[in-house]
């Protein structure tokens, strides 16, 4: 049996790290088809899901109460999942430079968790490389295991507007990336299943993950020069 198999009978999990504008509604999507681990570092944060205040916004506190995400602040539960998706910010530093802080903090703790057979995917916007040249190490070292033989990495740009009701996750086509095929295939056939069961527009399988960042390059560059910013 495959993963996306085990993931669908409930037999295994999807954990997405850092619960935000992106990550809430990604959690929410997945948890309508899979048993869904949504952590956080900030337990404030976590309190208020907790008690059903949605304070992104993002989906609504009904459709958080609803949505059965498996709420925690705890990282051992990371340990848990097989299907990890990493959705920290990436905020910009005074001098314009990118602070990967948080995603190599994420890259850290799910390194201490993280089982063989599994795969981590990275939603958060970073330049080319990072997944490959900072993050891929951090989540060897952490973890004891070699990527491409005992894990998978991918890659998917976040294409979301927050306050955006028109163009929401579930109408935005989704690309996908990863490291081989066998990674491309299994990211490409979770993201499809999920969206394709809400009705949404499905996935794009990019390639390996110089395409995801080639797209998002290519898009936010456009966004760039648009007045209006679409
Ligand atoms: N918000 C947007 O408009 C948008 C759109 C597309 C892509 N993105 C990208 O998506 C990524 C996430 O953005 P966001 O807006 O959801 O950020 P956000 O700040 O709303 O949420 C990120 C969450 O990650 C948590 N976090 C930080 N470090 C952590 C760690 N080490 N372990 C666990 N949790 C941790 C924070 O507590 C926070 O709740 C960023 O790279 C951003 O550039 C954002």
């Amino acid at each position: 049996m495959n993963m996306l198999e085990k993931l669908s009978r409930h037999e295994s999990k999807l954990a997405v790290v850092g619960l935000g504008y992106v990550g809430l509604p990604l959690a929410a999507a997945f948890a309508e088809k899979f048993q869904v681990i949504g952590f956080d570092m900030n337990e404030r944060k976590i309190a208020a899901y907790s008690q059903g205040h949605d304070v992104t916004a993002e989906i609504g506190d009904e459709a958080l109460q609803k949505s059965g995400i498996d709420l925690t602040a705890d990282p051992r539960r990371l340990g848990e999942a097989s299907f990890i998706v990493i959705a920290v910010p990436t905020p910009i530093n005074g001098d314009k430079t990118p602070d990967l802080d948080p995603v190599k903090g994420a890259s850290e703790t799910v390194g201490k968790f993280l089982q063989k057979g599994s795969i981590v995917v990275y939603e958060s916007t970073v330049y080319p490389g990072v997944t490959e040249d900072i993050c891929l190490p951090l989540l060897e070292e952490g973890s004891g295991l070699r990527a491409g033989r005992d894990f998978k990495v991918g890659y998917s740009p976040e294409r979301i507007n927050p306050g955006d009701r028109h163009h929401r996750l579930k109408s935005i086509t989704k690309i996908v990336s990863g490291m081989d095929g066998e990674s491309l295939a299994l990211h490409h056939r979770a993201h499809l299943s999920c969206r394709l069961y809400q009705g949404g527009r499905g996935s794009q399988a990019g390639g390996k993950y110089p395409a995801g960042y080639q797209y998002r390059l290519h898009e936010r560059a456009f966004h760039g020069l648009s007045p209006d910013g679409h």
